[in-house]
């Protein structure tokens, strides 16, 4: 046997956010013997549900020390989470990934100067901080909140320095990111695990197709050349390890029109373009996560087969009873109480033997 792992089976794990990324995080340790508490300022947070929880905002020091004494190990299922609380956090248990992946994270700026560093090319990119920095851009461009967007969210598309000094205002003038906006072939992601000895195991490169921002499917596996996928993986662990992480990064990608790879954004969690590794993967990104952070060895990544995952997004999910009754499908559902436009509610996945490829047009009728 190997070296005993951080945390043995029976241990808990303490997630930061309640949402369905924690809520899939708990089911998987489950499946393996492990507890999981939930911290969430929500009371009602879906991954409350299925794991123990306590109810506290982010900065409340004293509520997280109580938190920490009750869990073994600490890891994160939001992008947003206040980096104070992950490095208060970090002075009582060991917390995976550790506060700096996500500081880097949270601010589109530091990201886009990580990845070029790490090797990744970018759309061209600079900061927005008064009215004359829109001046000299290429234009069409996409200008972006540095922080806190998700989903689309503090986003818009401009054609001129004009319409981009109209549109910062409309985002309250706080500090933005212009980027050029790609005419991209396709979206893609990368998520990889790193394991507390620097082991690195990808899961498979898929293609993301996003309505209004926000993901409506994953086609697992990606159709691009068998070497841009390998790039893609190879940067993605380049970044995980550069950033000493435990846990997992996911890394969103663009392909152009000339094939060319470019580093969109990245988060060190689990990310809705894994959800078909649940069903479509020996281990799912949820297992993989739970093993690096609790010190188990990574499991094999390797797809069983093909996958398109569909987001349930709003009224969407009314169609659950529909799906459910598809035996082709692989219907989940997070226990969200309230249907509302844009929030992610369930998804779904079908399956496809290995030589066949995904038709996303048919996948979901
Ligand atoms: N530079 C860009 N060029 C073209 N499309 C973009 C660009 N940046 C973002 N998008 C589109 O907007 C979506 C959301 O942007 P993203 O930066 O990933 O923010 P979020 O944090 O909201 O996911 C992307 O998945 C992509 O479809
Ligand atoms: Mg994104």
């Amino acid at each position: 046997m190997d070296a005993e792992p951080l945390v043995a089976p029976g241990g808990c794990i303490g997630i930061v956010g309640g949402g369905q990324l924690g809520r899939m995080t708990a089911l998987a340790a489950a499946a393996l013997g492990y507890r999981c508490r939930v911290l969430d300022r929500d009371p009602l947070a879906p991954a409350k549900q299925v794991a123990a929880h306590d109810t506290a905002d982010y900065d409340d020091m004293a509520a997280l020390e109580r938190f920490a004494a009750k869990v073994d190990v600490v890891t994160c299922e939001f992008e947003n989470v206040p980096v104070a609380a992950l490095e208060a956090l970090a002075l009582w248990k060991p917390v995976r990934p550790g506060p700096r992946a996500f500081a880097i994270a949270q601010d589109r700026l530091p990201e886009k100067d990580f990845a070029r560093e790490v090797g990744f090319a970018t759309p061209p990119y600079r900061a927005i901080a008064a009215e004359s920095d829109f001046d000299g851009a290429a234009y069409p461009a996409i200008l972006k909140t540095r922080r806190l967007g998700y989903d689309g969210k503090g986003q818009a598309r401009i054609a001129s320095a004009e319409e981009g000094r109209a549109a910062w205002t409309r985002l309250g003038r706080v500090p933005c990111l212009l980027e050029g906006l790609v005419d991209f072939e396709r979206e893609v992601s990368a998520i990889i695990a790193r394991a507390a000895d620097g082991a690195l195991r990808a899961f498979d490169v898929v293609e993301n197709r996003h309505r209004q921002g926000i993901l409506d499917l994953t086609i697992a596996p990606a159709p691009i050349a068998p070497a841009r996928a390998a790039e893609a993986q190879r940067l993605a662990g380049a970044a995980a390890q550069r950033l000493g992480l435990v846990g997992l990064l996911a890394v969103e990608m663009f392909v152009d029109r000339q094939g060319r790879l470019l580093f969109n954004e990245m988060a060190p969690r689990p990310h809705n373009s894994g959800h078909w590794t649940i069903e479509g993967c020996t281990a799912s990104q949820f297992e993989q996560l739970v093993r690096a952070v609790v010190g188990l060895p990574l499991a094999d990544p390797a797809r069983r087969a093909n996958a398109v995952m569909k987001n349930l997004i709003g009224d969407e999910v009314r169609a659950w009873s529909r799906l459910a009754a598809d035996p082709a499908l692989k219907l989940h559902l997070y226990g969200k109480a309230e249907i509302r436009a844009g929030r992610k509610l369930g998804h779904v996945t079908r399956l496809y033997p290995l030589d066949v490829t995904p038709d996303p047009r048919s996948a979901f009728p």
